[in-house]
């Protein structure tokens, strides 16, 4: 019921300008984002670098419907590559891109989404790292698919994301499972409806590992991208029947979620990568965030009642 609520008012401008200016707000987002500009993105991932870990960063944002906005946010990531690569630290930190924030939902926007990713991409090459196009609601699937494969004919390394809530990723999972391919397979953040998504937790569990399953057996690259400490050691047992050495997958977590078991299997020589979100449109983002775990809204009225 309160994920629901959650993620239906993550699309409500009315919340959205109540929660904005809270200014307390301000506790909760430095925990799950690290900063408003790219200095900080930059320097989160130097941050993890120094713990043995990498990082995907995604400049937040989604659903514009201004072609000017579109503009800025293809700029911001080619800036931040640049950044990056200036810092050394392309062999790092990837990029993260959702479709919506490029375009996708302007006049056109299947060409200007797709022209703008493939500006983020270029900048990527030079730089010497990779891009992962991010998963957005069901409807986007078959679109963001679409661009991923045209993007793969020049960019052989662009990463999809897949969602084991939806009923159609484990032929998803089948389909992407080629050499050099990679797959981010994450939960899903999304509110779907049951016709095409699990809706029981413990549904979505199964299909995850069914999912996984499949990705590590295959010859593509894997992200394991969960917080869920049985899913985890269900990785690292996958990884041990299917003989793949660390650094042939990865797992993924979310920046400010489980910090010590990401330093903790990085530790062990796995590879950690940490998606870090910066920018300062962290509405939705946030909102997702607390979805995912009650104790995170509690943490977020205790500090409302505090101040
Ligand atoms: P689950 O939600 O069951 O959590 C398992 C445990 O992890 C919890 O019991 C808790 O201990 C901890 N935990 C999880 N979330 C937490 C939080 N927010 N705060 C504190 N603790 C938390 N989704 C999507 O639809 N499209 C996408 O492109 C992406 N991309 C993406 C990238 C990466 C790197 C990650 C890690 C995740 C995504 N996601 C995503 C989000 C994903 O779909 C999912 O919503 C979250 O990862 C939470 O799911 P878990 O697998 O962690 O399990």
């Amino acid at each position: 019921m309160l994920r629901q609520a959650l993620l239906s008012v993550s699309r409500s401008d009315k919340v959205k300008n109540l929660v904005e200016t809270a200014p307390v707000t301000r506790t909760l987002v430095h925990r799950f984002v690290a900063g408003e500009r790219a200095f900080d993105a930059v320097r989160a991932a130097e941050h993890l670098g120094t713990q043995g870990l990498y990082a995907s960063i995604d400049h937040l944002g989604e659903d514009t419907r201004d072609p000017g906005q579109a503009r800025a946010t293809r700029d911001a990531y080619v800036e931040l590559l640049r950044r990056l690569d200036d810092a050394g630290l392309a062999g790092r930190a990837e990029v993260s891109v959702k479709l919506s924030a490029i375009g996708r939902h302007l006049p056109d926007g299947a060409d200007v989404a797709l022209d703008h990713a493939r500006a983020i991409c270029e900048a990527a090459k030079t730089a010497g790292t990779t891009v992962t196009l991010d998963m957005e609601d069901h409807t986007t699937t078959d679109a963001t698919l679409a661009v991923l494969h045209l993007l793969r004919a020049d960019y052989p390394w662009v990463g999809a994301v897949l969602q084991a809530y939806l009923r159609r990723t484990e032929a998803d999972c089948r389909d992407l499972a080629a050499p050099g391919s990679r797959v981010r397979l994450c939960k899903g953040a999304y509110d779907e409806p049951a016709s095409v998504a699990f809706t029981d937790r413990a549904d979505v569990d199964r299909n995850y590992v069914r999912c996984l399953k499949i990705l590590m057996a295959g010859p593509g690259y894997p992200m394991a991208a969960t917080h869920d400490p049985r899913l985890i050691e269900l990785t690292g047992m996958l990884a041990a029947r299917n003989r793949r050495e660390p650094g042939t997958y990865e797992y993924q977590m979310l920046y400010g979620v489980r910090p010590a078991e990401q330093t903790r299997l990085a530790a062990q020589g796995e590879r950690v990568r940490v998606y870090v979100p910066y920018g300062d449109q962290w509405y939705g983002y946030l909102m997702r965030r607390l979805a995912e775990r009650p104790a995170n809204m509690t943490f977020f009225l205790r500090s409302l009642a505090t101040k």
